[in-house]
C-alpha cells in the first residue's frame, strides 16, 4: 500500500454536508467530530457519540469523501479517534444495505454482536429491523 499521512484536525460541518453519503449518518450535537486530513487533504469525517454504558465506549460515525475511499482510511480514522479519547469500545450502527460499511468496519476487527443482543435492542427500538449492530473491543 502507499504511504498515507492521516490525521484528524478540526471539524467543519459544511464540509461534511458536502460529502457525498453524508445522509448515511445521523449527525449529532453531542457527538465530537473530526475532518479527516489525508496527505493534508480533507477526505472525510470521522466522529463519535459517547454510549451511556459501559464507559469508554462510544458510537463511531464515519463518511470518506468519495475520491479517497477504498484505501482503508477507516479502519485508520477510527483507530485515531479511539486512541484520542481513549475508547476502548466501538460501536457501529450500520443499515444491512450498506456493503461498504459493513466490509469497511469487518475488515478492521468490528464483529456482529451476539444474535440476541440483536433482538433485544429491535425489541427496544434501539435498532432499527434493517440495522446491524457491530462492535470492535480496542486491546
Ligand atoms: C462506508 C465508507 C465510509 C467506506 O469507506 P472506504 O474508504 O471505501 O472504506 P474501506 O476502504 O476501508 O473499505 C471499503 C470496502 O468495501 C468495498 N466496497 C465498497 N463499495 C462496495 C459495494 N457497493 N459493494 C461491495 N463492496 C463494496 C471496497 O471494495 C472495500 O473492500 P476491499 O478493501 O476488500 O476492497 C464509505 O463508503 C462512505 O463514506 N459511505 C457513505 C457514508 C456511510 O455509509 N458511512 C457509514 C455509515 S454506517
Amino acid at each position: 500500500m502507499i504511504f498515507m499521512d492521516v490525521k484528524l484536525s478540526a471539524f467543519d460541518k459544511e464540509y461534511l454536508d458536502t460529502i457525498e453519503g453524508q445522509d448515511k449518518i445521523v449527525f449529532v450535537e453531542s457527538g465530537t467530530y473530526y475532518n479527516i486530513l489525508c496527505d493534508g487533504k480533507n477526505a472525510g469525517v470521522v466522529g463519535y457519540v459517547p454510549a451511556k454504558f459501559p464507559d469508554n465506549a462510544g458510537f463511531v460515525q464515519i463518511v470518506i469523501d468519495l475520491h479517497y475511499r477504498g484505501k482503508g482510511i477507516v479502519a485508520i480514522a477510527e483507530g485515531l479517534i479511539s486512541k484520542k479519547h481513549n475508547l476502548k469500545i466501538l460501536y457501529a450502527t450500520i443499515n444491512k444495505s450498506n456493503v461498504a460499511s459493513l466490509k469497511a468496519h469487518t475488515k478492521s476487527g468490528f464483529k456482529t454482536i451476539d444474535e440476541n443482543k440483536l433482538i433485544e435492542l429491535r425489541e427496544k427500538k434501539f435498532l432499527k429491523e434493517d440495522e446491524i449492530r457491530l462492535e470492535k473491543k480496542i486491546v
